[in-house]
Order: structure tokens, then C-alpha cells, then sequence
């Protein structure tokens, strides 16, 4: 309603930007930076982590003896990997309308379905499941169908974030297990330079998804700030593994990810939930929950300003506009190393209703 007062009855004090971004505006800009990020995410993805999961690793000096605990890690990493094929299509589809995006979902599901064939060797070099328990047990994952978890974007966005930190945390601790690094009882003398290096590989995979998605989410931030938090705080809410509903024997998984120091609720609140906010700049699940509840508190009608300082007060906007910044100056590099910034680069847009003084927040509060 704000925008249709005339501006010489709009309150002093309340912040009118000279110019807002449309929706428009915003989602082309996002998209954008998503297609900068997807061309740089390829080239670096094709330099530095082109492996192979039959041929980059010794698997006959594989261990054959690894525990029974050891093993039920793996073939639950293995049955969430197993849905590669659906988590691309379902997440190509819906955003194939975008470019960057579209395509780089493509990118993802080829080097997911690389981690599902290195578990899978792993499995079958070990010994420890033959080769027709694993076909019939491929053959009952796939009988069944993983699709989209939340019905938008953005939320949709927001989860691959936190999924994929907590998939690279499960394999930096198994791979903790097979460096003899871990210190539960039970998993002592389970070393398997295999192994480790199988997870080792995987998870630094998982690390530039990480990165990718949380470059995104922090567009969405940046742009969007009031339905990327709400979307965070959706998705904490009711975080599970990826398809955790579908494995046939996720309880047996999780309770032996759980002794096995590898994964619990613990980790996703230390481990995952704490780390995301941190590169998001909320300070806590409070703040954000806080926060949320205080932009609902205000009255819609003619507190559109109001509404935007309760917003920004959530998060360190600084910090995400600085990560925001670098993002651009990293696309930008790359776009020159190519040759692309000679005709279209891709340039950053400062959101204008980003509260330009750090005052401007404490100027609204004391007003109230
Ligand atoms: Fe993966
Ligand atoms: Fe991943």
C-alpha cells in the first residue's frame, strides 16, 4: 500500500528506496549469477574432480573383513545415492525453465550417480554382499520413487543446502572411521585406505554442491530475504535424510550412523544447521525464529518499511551482501579468463532496499 501514498505523506523516517527491483528484475539477476556460477562449477568441476568410480581407486586392496556396522554405513549410503536418476529429473524439472540452473542440475546428477557407483564397488569388492543380494537390492530402492520434499523453489533450494552439508559430514566421519580416527570401541581397527579415500573423494563432491547451493541461497537472501528465511525455517523444521521414507531398513541405518559417531541429531544441530547459519549470517534459530515472528507482528497495510527493517534486523545483511559482492567477482574472473566479459557479463545489482547506513535500523527502532 506504501507505493501508492504520495510521497509527500509518506512518514519521515520510513526508508523509500529512489527505485525498487521489480520481481522481474530480482529473479533475472538471480539467474543470472546462477548461470555465471553453473559455467565457472563446470570448468572447475572438469580440472579438478574428474574421477572415475571404477578406475580411481585399488579396489582389490579393498578390505574384506570390514565390521558388519561398517558395511550397513555403506549400503545406507549407497540406497540414498541409489535415487540419483529421480532427484535430477525431479529437480531439473522444476527449474528447467532457467538455464544456469537447469543445466547445472544436470552437472550435479552426473557426479551423484558417480557416488552411488563408488558405493556400490564398496559393497561388492568388500565381499560383504554379493553380487545378487545387490541387484535385488537396487532393484527394490528403485521400485519406489523419491520426489520433490517441498512444493517451491526456494524451499526446495534451501534444503539441498543443508542435505548436502549433512551428506558430506556422514562421509567425512566414515571416512574419520577408516583413518582409525574414530574413538568409539566398537569401530576401533577398522582401517581401510580404500575406503577413506573413496570417502574422501565423495565428500569433497559433496562440498562444492554445498557451495553451489549456498551461493544460490544466498542470492534468494540477498534478494528475497523475508521468503528464504521463512523457507530456512521451514526446512529445519522438518529436516530428514533424502529419501529416508524410502530405504527399506533406514532405522537399522540410522541407529548404527547414530553409535557410530557418524550422523545424529547432535551433528545436524552442531555439524549442519549451526555451520549453514553461519555462511548465511543468522546468528541462531532463535534470531531467525524471532525475527520471522517480529516481521509477522507488523500490520501489512502501510508498514511495508517497517516490515523490511524487522527483516533485515534477522540476519548480518552486511555479510551476505559481501559474499553476494565476491560471488560476482568471482564470476567476473572467470568471465574474463574466456572472454565472455567482452559481450555479456554479468554484473552485480545492488538490492536498494538493503538499509544503506547501519543506522537507518536503529533510527526505525527508535522511532518505535
Ligand atoms: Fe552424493
Ligand atoms: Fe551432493
Amino acid at each position: 500500500m506504501t507505493s501508492i501514498i504520495p510521497p509527500s505523506v509518506v512518514p519521515l523516517g520510513r526508508r523509500q528506496p529512489a527505485a525498487l527491483l521489480s520481481h522481474r528484475e530480482k529473479d533475472k539477476l538471480i539467474e543470472r549469477a546462477f548461470l555465471g556460477l553453473y559455467r565457472w562449477y563446470t570448468s572447475r568441476s572438469q580440472e579438478t574432480r574428474n574421477w572415475n568410480p571404477d578406475k580411481s581407486f585399488d579396489w582389490r586392496a579393498l578390505r574384506t573383513n570390514a565390521s558388519a556396522d561398517v558395511t550397513t554405513i555403506v549400503q545406507g549410503f549407497f540406497a540414498v545415492e541409489q535415487y540419483a536418476p529421480d532427484y535430477t529429473s525431479e529437480l531439473v524439472n522444476l527449474v528447467r525453465r532457467s538455464h544456469g540452473r537447469s543445466h547445472f542440475q544436470l552437472r550435479w546428477g552426473s557426479e551423484e550417480e558417480k557416488h552411488a557407483d563408488a558405493w556400490e564397488n564398496v559393497l561388492l569388492f568388500s565381499r560383504q554382499r554379493s553380487p545378487q543380494w545387490i541387484a535385488e537390492y537396487k532393484e527394490r530402492l528403485r521400485s519406489q520413487q523419491w520426489t520433490l520434499p517441498f512444493p517451491d523453489a526456494i524451499t526446495n533450494l534451501v534444503y539441498t543446502v543443508f542435505q548436502e552439508r549433512a551428506t558430506q559430514l556422514n562421509y567425512l566421519n566414515l571416512m574419520a572411521v577408516a583413518s582409525g580416527k574414530s574413538d568409539k570401541a566398537h569401530l576401533r581397527g577398522q582401517e581401510d585406505p580404500v575406503l577413506a579415500s573413496v570417502a574422501r573423494t565423495i565428500a569433497v563432491d559433496e562440498a562444492a554442491h554445498y557451495n553451489f547451493f549456498l551461493e544460490g541461497v544466498r542470492l534468494y537472501l540477498y534478494y528475497y530475504p523475508q521468503q528464504t528465511l521463512e523457507a530456512i525455517r521451514t526446512v529445519i523444521t522438518q529436516f530428514s535424510m533424502p529419501s529416508s521414507h524410502l530405504v527399506p531398513d533406514w532405522d537399522k541405518f540410522a541407529e548404527t550412523v547414530y553409535r557410530a559417531g557418524v550422523y545424529g541429531p547432535r551433528d545436524f544441530s552442531r555439524d549442519v544447521m549451526q555451520v549453514v547459519f553461519r555462511n548465511l549470517g543468522i546468528e541462531s534459530r532463535r534470531t531467525l525464529e524471532e525475527g520471522i515472528k517480529a516481521t509477522r507482528a507488523v500490520p501489512n497495510f502501510d508498514a511495508n518499511a517497517t516490515q523490511q527493517t524487522a527483516i533485515w534486523d534477522t540476519f548480518d545483511y552486511g555479510l551476505v551482501e559481501g559474499d553476494v559482492k565476491r560471488l560476482h567477482v568471482k564470476i567476473g574472473k572467470y568471465e574474463q579468463e574466456v572472454g565472455l566479459s567482452d559481450l555479456d557479463p554479468t554484473e552485480f545489482v545492488e538490492n536498494p532496499e538493503l538499509p544503506k547506513a547501519f543506522g537507518l535500523v536503529n533510527q526505525e527502532r527508535e522511532r518505535s
